[in-house]
């Protein structure tokens, strides 16, 4: 099982090429299936997320070929079947968004319930609550989703909780239903609005998309076309606060810096000088060590909570004392007891983690859990004496393209260790 081992000490200076966002390759590779005519998406991730989303529609006859550039063609004129399977789904959560494209196009579909993950329960009531007002029959057995309709009808849904990907299985369901959909409380995240681009690509009707009320006219059928997916927000960040925890400059290209205006008003709280233009940013710290900052994380536009370990990582070494709050997941402080073995100074208090910033990490065995904590330990890695090595760490190939070549590209000193 490969690790990653990061000899701290090096203050990171230079340029990183900021990939395609995960977060709208899979909704968007998904959504693929609600056309018969073949569809180019540019921009995609190499991610393992994104491989086992190609194997899953490769499963039901969807035609997926990879260009140069990780332009992927992708064709779903002969679709055999309409199942998602236990084996695929329970390495990615995210295969839940076939639900919605099958169901649409086909009438019919068999989807894994995704289960659980280290983050918490995950459960997906709210994408079948909003199918079953669609007029789907949903059946729950078997640990299998099982649902009909002859056609889905539009409905008027309101969201009990912002769900992202409950949004866009509801919003890829409508776009072939019969009659106009609305979704009240829907989430707004820029990935979010990446889909609904594309959909509207590939002939669909969608409007409001980044505001809490999207609206669907159904149409009778799609076409192709071609679309670029957004760079990722997240990895865009995560690099940031590799700058601002190493006390160095980072300066993230092919970016979009309107995307992440929370988590740069919070580098700004820590210390942290920022310049953006249209598609980079620049952090600059100057050698300086960071100030705490408070976090409490909440659906977009407010603080991500994808950034919520990257940022317990950088008050693990702040001056000050931080109050850091999950908002979003019920179980997201994996990171914390790994974060401790370091000699982090970490107190959880419910969904509070009040962090006390040392002047040094120490490095230490740990092991990654789940996608973003295995970030924030890498984080933690680079400025800890000596060398830390992180373990399990296929959780952050599923999220972070060559995440080891551009950290080195930066100056960091970090290797894979297979
Ligand atoms: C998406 O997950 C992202 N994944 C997550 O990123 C991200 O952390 C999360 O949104 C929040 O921003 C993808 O886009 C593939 P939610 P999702 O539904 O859609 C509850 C990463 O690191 N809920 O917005 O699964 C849920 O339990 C991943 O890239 C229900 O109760 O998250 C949670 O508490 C991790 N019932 C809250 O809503 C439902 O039916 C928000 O979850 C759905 C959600």
């Amino acid at each position: 099982m490969d690790k990653l081992a990061i000899a701290g000490g090096a203050r990171l200076d230079g340029t990183v090429r900021i990939s395609g966002a995960k977060n709208a390759a899979l909704p968007i590779l998904a959504a693929a299936l609600l056309t018969e005519e073949p569809v180019v998406i540019g921009n995609v991730p190499h991610l393992r997320d994104v491989t086992t989303t190609i194997e899953l529609l490769g499963r039901m006859g969807v035609e997926a070929t990879v260009h140069e550039g990780m332009r992927l063609e992708v064709d779903a004129a002969r679709v055999t079947e309409c199942y998602a399977p236990y084996d695929l789904v329970r390495t990615m959560r995210a295969s839940i968004l076939v639900l919605g494209p099958l169901l649409g196009r086909f009438g019919h579909a068999d989807v894994s319930l995704p289960g659980g993950c280290a983050i918490g329960a995950r459960p997906v009531d709210l994408h079948v609550a909003g199918l079953r007002a669609m007029g789907a029959q949903v059946v729950i057995e078997d640990g299998y989703i099982r649902a009909q309709a002859r056609r889905l009808r539009g409905a008027h849904i309101v969201l009990e909780q912002v769900t992202v990907t409950g949004t866009e299985n509801l919003m890829m369901a409508a776009v072939l239903a019969d009659g106009q959909t609305i979704l009240e409380n829907a989430a707004r995240e820029p990935e979010v609005i990446d889909l609904a681009k594309f959909l509207n690509t590939i002939g669909a009707r969608v409007s409001g998309a980044g505001t809490n009320t999207i609206v669907i006219e159904g149409v009778e059928r799609l076409h192709g076309g071609e679309y670029n997916v957004l760079p990722d927000r997240i990895e865009t960040g995560t690099f940031l606060v590799a700058g601002a925890i190493t006390g160095g400059r980072v300066r993230a290209e092919g970016t979009r810096p309107e995307d992440i205006e929370a988590v740069l008003g919070k580098l700004r709280e820590a210390g942290a000088g920022i310049k953006t233009g249209p598609d980079w940013v620049e952090l600059d710290m100057q050698g300086r060590r960071p100030r705490a900052v408070d976090i409490s994380t909440a659906p977009y536009p407010g603080f991500p909570t994808d950034m919520q370990a990257q940022f317990c990582a950088l008050n693990a070494v702040a001056e000050g004392v931080a109050a850091v709050t999950e908002n979003v997941f019920e179980n997201r402080y994996m990171h914390v007891s790994e974060l401790q073995r370091m000699g982090a100074v970490i107190k959880l208090q419910g969904h509070t983690a009040i962090i006390h910033g040392v002047e040094r990490l120490t490095a230490a065995p740990v092991m990654a859990t789940d996608l973003r904590a295995s970030a924030g330990l890498v984080l933690a890695g680079l400025v800890a004496d000596g060398e830390t090595v992180v373990d399990r760490i296929y959780h952050i190939d599923r999220g972070y393209e060559c995440i080891e070549e551009k950290l080195q590209q930066l100056g960091g000193r970090i290797r894979r260790l297979v």
